[in-house]
């Protein structure tokens, strides 16, 4: 099968109220819940979340990795998770960022999914910074071949819409 590209579209708002296929989770590599974008989609989509974790992922996912879940009570169907790179703790490999999205594209193409929301994977606790995290999205997201038909790149505050909006050009 032939594949395109995603359109992008950046919003303003919680990655846990977007209404499409899958949402993206800023995880770790161990897979048993946190804070930040992981708490909220833990705690927004229930112990069916944290349960499908321990089952698929008894040795957690690796750095730059992508693998789904259920999304429990969330009203997207999949979760994917990916782990970014601990910036602070010293992990400043960029393409170990770069895979998290193109990963997530994978696996969205596995499942059949056609709308996904994404946060700003390692632009939080892991200490990326800000432009740069929305660079590494937007231009791997735009260039990455895949079914999915629209990314929601969804910003939390205003300075995290700012940086999407300027990457997005
Ligand atoms: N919806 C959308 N974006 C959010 C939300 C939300 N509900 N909450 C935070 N953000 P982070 P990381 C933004 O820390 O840097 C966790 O404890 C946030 O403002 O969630 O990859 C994990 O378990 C920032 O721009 O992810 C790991 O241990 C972005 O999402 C670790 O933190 C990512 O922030 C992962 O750190």
């Amino acid at each position: 099968m032939s594949r395109d590209r995603a359109d992008l579209a950046v919003v303003r708002g919680d990655i846990t109220a977007q209404d499409v296929d899958a949402v993206v989770n800023a995880a770790n590599r161990g897979m048993r819940g946190g804070g930040g974008v992981d708490g909220a989609i833990h705690a927004a989509g229930g112990p069916a979340v944290l349960e499908d974790c321990r089952r698929r992922f008894p040795d957690g996912l690796a750095t730059g990795r992508a693998g789904w879940t259920t999304a429990g009570d969330l009203p997207a169907r999949w979760v994917i998770h990916v782990v970014g790179p601990d910036h602070r703790a010293g992990e400043t490999d960029r393409s170990l960022l770069t895979s998290c999205y193109a990963g997530a594209l994978a696996v969205a193409d596995e499942l059949g999914a056609r709308s996904v929301a994404v946060p700003l994977v390692s632009a939080g606790t892991y200490g990326w910074p800000l432009e740069d995290a929305a660079a590494a999205a937007v231009d791997t997201l735009r260039s990455t071949p895949t079914e999915v038909r629209e990314v929601r790149l969804v910003a939390y505050d205003a300075r995290a819409e700012q940086a999407l909006r300027a990457a997005l050009g």
